[in-house]
């Protein structure tokens, strides 16, 4: 096992090189794209595959493509996240949001080129495998950011702006909009190190304990984090659906430490030596005590 830091390097050192590898891509397009792909996000859902396929046998090298796939289609969700019609933010991972740019016709463009570069990436690297790991890992990229996953939840986030916040209506969003793509990691890397479903069904679970405390975190960090930190703006969720407006922050740092919890208990049923998944968690979740 690497640090992180080396799994980070690794992610890092070949996204534009998966990009490269589709062949020629308008100038403008590849600009706009490579603009928000490499602006250095956290990189934490790649981070989890190669970490999660690693943990159950398998190789990083051998999965690069997968994790390069996943944090395209997470980039490709937060340009669309903050264009005016959603979020209408102007900063993100430290720099003026795409459509600032770029315009809102290219940042819209980026997005689609993203999300179907990475379906490319993954499927290109499927018909390379010998058996059906990677389409199944393709099938469940494809799910968990389609239109029951984080699409699902991002449209009630978006559409439900305003609404009383409700505990059912809340969880569905964090669920979905946000978990879903922090399961798909987890699921991906087991897949792809041959685990059955046994493990699959752990590895959802703990995604879910995962992506709703990483949410809520995020919830938090709107009302009490530092823009310089967060290379994002603060006080953005005033009619948002958050835990916050749910529970309070108060409240809200609560039910993230039972997530935290329930997430690293998660993976203690794992037949693995789960520990550098749950250095991860704890390393990715405590930016709010
Ligand atoms: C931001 O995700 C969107 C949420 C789900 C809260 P990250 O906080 O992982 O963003 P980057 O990738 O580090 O920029
Ligand atoms: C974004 O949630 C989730 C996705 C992009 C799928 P938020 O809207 O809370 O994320 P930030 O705060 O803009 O990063
Ligand atoms: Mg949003
Ligand atoms: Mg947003
Ligand atoms: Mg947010």
């Amino acid at each position: 096992m690497r640090t992180e830091a080396e799994y980070r390097q690794l992610i890092n050192e070949n996204l534009e090189a998966q990009l490269h590898s589709l062949g020629d891509i308008p100038e403008k397009l590849r600009e706009a794209m490579c603009y928000s792909l490499l602006a250095g996000g956290k990189r934490l859902r790649p981070l989890l595959l190669l970490a999660a396929c690693e943990t159950a046998g398998g190789a990083a090298e051998q999965v690069l493509p997968f994790a390069c796939a996943l944090e395209m289609i997470h980039t490709y969700s937060l340009i669309h996240d903050d264009l005016p019609g959603m979020d209408n933010d102007d900063l993100r991972r430290g720099r003026p949001t795409n459509h600032k740019v770029f315009g809102e016709g290219l940042a819209i463009l980026a997005g689609d080129g993203l999300l179907n570069a990475a379906m490319e990436i993954a499927l290109k690297a499927s018909l390379g495998m010998a058996d059906l790991r990677g389409l199944r890992a393709a099938e469940a990229l494809a799910r968990h950011a389609g239109v029951t996953g984080m699409i699902a939840g991002q449209t009630m986030d978006v559409t439900m702006e305003g609404s009383a916040p409700t505990p059912e209506l809340v969880s569905y969003i964090h669920a979905h909009k946000t978990a879903d793509l922090l399961q798909a990691p987890v699921e991906m890397g087991l897949i792809l190190a041959g685990a059955g479903e046994p493990e699959l069904a752990l590895a959802r679970v703990y995604g879910f304990h995962l992506g709703l405390a990483f949410q809520i975190m995020d919830d938090i960090l709107d009302v009490t984090g530092d823009p310089a930190i967060l290379g994002k703006n603060t006080g953005m969720d005033e009619k948002k659906l958050t835990w916050v407006a749910l529970r309070g922050v108060d409240g809200a740092r609560e039910d993230l430490a039972e997530h935290i919890r329930q997430a690293v208990d998660t993976l203690s049923e794992m037949p693995w030596d789960t520990s550098f998944l749950e250095e991860i968690t704890w390393e990715n979740l405590s930016r709010v005590s």
